[in-house]
C-alpha cells in the first residue's frame, strides 16, 4: 500500500474530529480561516468562545514549524461565526497530504462555506518589495503531488474537481475594494507552491517567475484544492516576506521571514477584519 492510502477512509475521522469540536462550542462556523507563518494575530480579533489545542482533537495533525501556534479557535470574527486555525501543518513536516488537508475537511464538516487562507511567501515579481500584501488570484501546484491522490471518497466531492477559478473572483474584488478604502497597498498575483523545506535556488526562482508566478511558498495550495473539491469559496492572501528573485545578496532565513511577517501583521489584520465584516455569509 502506498503512503497516500494511509488514513483512508478519512470521512469517519473527519466526522469524529468535528463531533469533538462541536461538543465544546455553540458556534456554528460559516467562515474558516487558516493563518500562516507570523500571521497568527488575527486570532486575537476573535471574540472567543473556545480555544482548542490541535493535540486534543482526534486525528488532528500538530504543527511543528516555528511561528505556528497550533490552536483551533472558535468564536465571532466581526460578528461572523468563524473557526480559525492559528498555525497550519505543512507537507515538508513529513505529514501526508491527507493529513495536511484534514483540518480543512473538519472545518467544512463544521459548516464553513468560505475559506480565508494566508501564508508567508517570497516575492518573484520584481516590481514588488518585502512587506507587500498580495491577494491570490490563481495558483500553480508545483509540490510534485496532489492532496486528492488516493482512493476517492465521494463525501468530499468530485473525483476530478474543477480548478478553473479556485480563488473566488467576487471575493478578490471585495478584498481590492476594501484595500482601496483602507489605503492599504494590495498586490494581486499568482502563488506557486513548492514542497520545501529548502528555499529555492536562483535557477529555480528564475524558472518560477517565467512561469508567471508572482510569489512562492510552501503551503496553501493543498488546502485550497481540498476546499474547492468540497465546494467552498476561497479567498487567499500572501504576505511577501522576502524578495525571492535569486539576486539578493543576503540568503533568506526563516527568522527574517517571520520578522517581516510580524511587521506587516497589523496591516494584514486591519485589512482582513474589514473584509470579513463585509463577507456575504
Ligand atoms: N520561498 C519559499 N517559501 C517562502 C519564501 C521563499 O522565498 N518566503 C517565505 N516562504
Amino acid at each position: 500500500m502506498s503512503d497516500s492510502r494511509v488514513g483512508y477512509p478519512w470521512q469517519p475521522r473527519v466526522r469524529e474530529a468535528a463531533a469533538f469540536v462541536r461538543e465544546r462550542t455553540r458556534i456554528q462556523p460559516r467562515l474558516a480561516v487558516i493563518l500562516g507563518s507570523g500571521l497568527g494575530a488575527l486570532a486575537d480579533a476573535v471574540e472567543r468562545d473556545v480555544t482548542i489545542p490541535y493535540r486534543e482533537i482526534p486525528h488532528f495533525p500538530v504543527s511543528t514549524a516555528a511561528g505556528h501556534a497550533g490552536n483551533l479557535v472558535l468564536g465571532l470574527l466581526e460578528g461572523k461565526p468563524a473557526v480559525v486555525m492559528q498555525g497550519r501543518v505543512h507537507f515538508y513536516e513529513g505529514y501526508s497530504m491527507g493529513e495536511v488537508i484534514f483540518p480543512v475537511r473538519v472545518m467544512r464538516e463544521l459548516g464553513a462555506g468560505v475559506l480565508l487562507v494566508s501564508n508567508a511567501a517570497g516575492g518573484l515579481n520584481r516590481e514588488w518589495r518585502a512587506g507587500d500584501l498580495m491577494v491570490i488570484t490563481d495558483h500553480i501546484n508545483f509540490m510534485g503531488t496532489n492532496p486528492l491522490i488516493g482512493p476517492h471518497e465521494e463525501a468530499f466531492g468530485a473525483r476530478f474537481p474543477d480548478m478553473a477559478r479556485p480563488y473566488d473572483p467576487e471575493l478578490v474584488s471585495l478584498a481590492e475594494r476594501v484595500a482601496l478604502e483602507e489605503r492599504i497597498l494590495l498586490r494581486r498575483g499568482v502563488y506557486v507552491a513548492v514542497s520545501g523545506p529548502s528555499y529555492e535556488t536562483a535557477a529555480e526562482l528564475r524558472m518560477l517567475a517565467r512561469w508567471g508566478a508572482d510569489a512562492v511558498g510552501m503551503s496553501t495550495v493543498p488546502e485550497v484544492i481540498a476546499a474547492r473539491q468540497m465546494g467552498m469559496r476561497v479567498l487567499g492572501f500572501s504576505a511577501i516576506t522576502d524578495m525571492a528573485t535569486g539576486e539578493v545578496v543576503e540568503p533568506v532565513t526563516h527568522e527574517a521571514v517571520l520578522a517581516v511577517a510580524r511587521e506587516l501583521e497589523p496591516r494584514f489584520v486591519r485589512l482582513v477584519r474589514r473584509i470579513v465584516a463585509e463577507l456575504p455569509l
